[in-house]
């Protein structure tokens, strides 16, 4: 596949295989190993580096992410983002000894140089897909909290400027409509979206694809649209957007989102990639199908539409037919009642051992309509039948919970695994439910909420 975009400063045309990883051209085709390899599957952020496009910088991690997801963008290494002197945080990283060993201080900087230009000071969340082994990290929140404000060098405005100038690419298709001729005839190739799964598909189980269709040129499916009502997710919108969007609409899906892997993972993973794959671990189809929202698919120039609950049928099999694709997800804007949980056994970068959303409105102490989901506790994200049944109708009171509790082991037989053993699963989610009442009464849940 032919490739072109800009390369710290220099345009670059690339004829690569499609599944070849940024961190792996960069390092043995370009010999710029300034870029390491840690995990070399999304995990420690030491291949991080900043990629620009039309919609911003931004940093993401170069080990799972393949040369033809670049086309047309403007990616600075860390050989690259002192071009004009020393950049801000690299001056402050010196100053405030914020780097030992070396090995993970080109992603930090990578990182901290994207945060910088977006005018970031949430740096803990900025930095937690950084790992580093020998700092302990208060250096180097420390030289990000000196750097900011700093002026951001000249390269991000001239490397902007090329990016309006930047060709089209030719190797994927535009919109939608091009994507849906080009599935319906190759359906079997494979999508490729955020590529924050597929990548690990390549650099851990050494997969190889030949035919890929490529989604990340596709505008339109990275649109947002609200209405009066509604607001509709193009499947190639970012979880990075997905949290913004919430943050306004949805604030405790947002908080859950901000858990969503690393700044890294959620700049390149799509709301799209997180529902077609199925996962029964995957973050958003809890909140989604306690939200009630309705999955649209396509093939060709025929469309579908469908609640979300449907569309996973058993684990690793969904109702998606071949030349199908996820084209995009509707879901209400307005929700006071929901509330999402996150557990998982760290609080950053960790994919959840249990899920749960809670959507229930209660009138005059009765309960109106129950919509409560859980991610890990079966084979799909699923509704919880046996315990909105034991809440529909019901005073809203503590019996009433606990009732809901105890069908929650009619719902579900979860499994035991690496992450959590099956009484460990039942116990957090009965746990969540229990503590959804409490935050509806208004009881803190938390040592946080409780005043000195
Ligand atoms: C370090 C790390 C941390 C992670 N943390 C989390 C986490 O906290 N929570 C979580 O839920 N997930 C997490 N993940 C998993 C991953 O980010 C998600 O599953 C992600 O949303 C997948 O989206 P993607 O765009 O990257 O998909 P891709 O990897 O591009 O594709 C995934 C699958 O979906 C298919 N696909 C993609 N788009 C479409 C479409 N529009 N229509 C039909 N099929 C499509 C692809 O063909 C493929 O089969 C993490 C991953 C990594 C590497
Ligand atoms: S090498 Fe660890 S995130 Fe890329
Ligand atoms: S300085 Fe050694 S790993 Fe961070």
């Amino acid at each position: 596949m032919e490739v072109s975009f800009l390369l710290n400063g220099e345009a670059v045309q690339v004829s690569a295989h499609p599944t070849v990883t940024l961190l792996d051209w960069l390092r043995e085709g370009r010999g710029l190993t300034g870029t390491k390899e840690g995990c070399n599957e999304g995990d420690c952020g030491a291949c991080t580096v900043v990629v620009q496009d039309l919609d911003g910088v931004r940093a993401v991690n170069a080990c799972i992410l393949f040369l033809p997801q670049l086309d047309g963008k403007a990616i600075r290494t860390v050989e690259g983002i002192g071009t004009d002197g020393l950049h801000p945080v690299q001056e402050a990283m010196i100053a405030h000894h914020g780097s030992q060993c070396g090995f993970c201080t080109p992603g930090f900087i990578a990182s901290m140089v994207a945060g910088h230009a977006n005018g970031r000071r949430d740096h803990d969340t900025v930095l937690a897909g950084n790992l580093c082994r020998c700092t302990g990290y208060a250096p180097i929140i420390r030289a990000a909290q000196a750097a900011e404000g700093a002026k951001v060098p000249a390269w991000i405005a001239r490397d902007a400027a090329w990016l309006a100038t930047a060709a089209k690419a030719t190797h994927a298709p535009h919109n939608s409509d091009e994507l849906a001729a080009l599935y319906a005839a190759k359906p079997d190739a494979l999508l490729i979206a955020g590529a924050t799964d597929i990548g690990l598909w390549v650099t851990k189980q050494l997969r190889a694809f030949d035919e890929v269709i490529f989604l990340n040129q596709c505008a339109d499916l990275a649109e947002v649209q609200i209405s009066e009502d509604d607001i509709r997710l193009g499947a190639m919108v970012s979880m990075a957007r997905v949290h913004q969007v919430m943050a306004q609409y949805h604030p405790s899906y947002a908080e859950m989102i901000r858990r969503y892997g690393s700044e890294q993972v959620r700049n390149a993973a799509t709301i799209g990639g997180n529902i077609a794959n199925g996962s029964p671990i995957g973050d958003n189809p809890p909140a989604l199908i306690a939200l009630g929202a309705r999955l649209h698919l396509r093939k060709g120039a025929s469309r579908r539409e469908i609640a979300l609950e449907d569309f996973f049928l058993d684990y690793g099999r969904q109702d998606r037919a071949e030349g199908e694709f996820v084209e995009a997800v509707t879901l209400p804007k307005n929700a006071p009642d929901l509330r999402c949980y996150k557990l998982s056994k760290r609080f950053d970068q960790d994919i959840s051992a249990v899920c749960g959303a809670f959507n229930v409105t209660i009138e005059n102490g009765v309960v109106q309509d129950a919509r409560v989901a859980f991610g890990g506790m079966a084979g799909t994200p699923k509704l919880a039948h046996a315990t909105m049944a034991a809440l529909q109708g019901q005073p809203w009171n503590m019996a009433t919970v606990e009732a809901a509790c105890a069908a929650l082991t009619q719902d579900f037989t979860p499994l035991s695994d690496m992450r959590a053993s099956a009484a460990y699963r039942m116990a957090a989610a009965q746990g969540m439910m229990r503590r959804y009442y409490a935050e509806r009464q208004g009881t803190p849940t938390s040592v946080l909420e409780v005043a000195p």
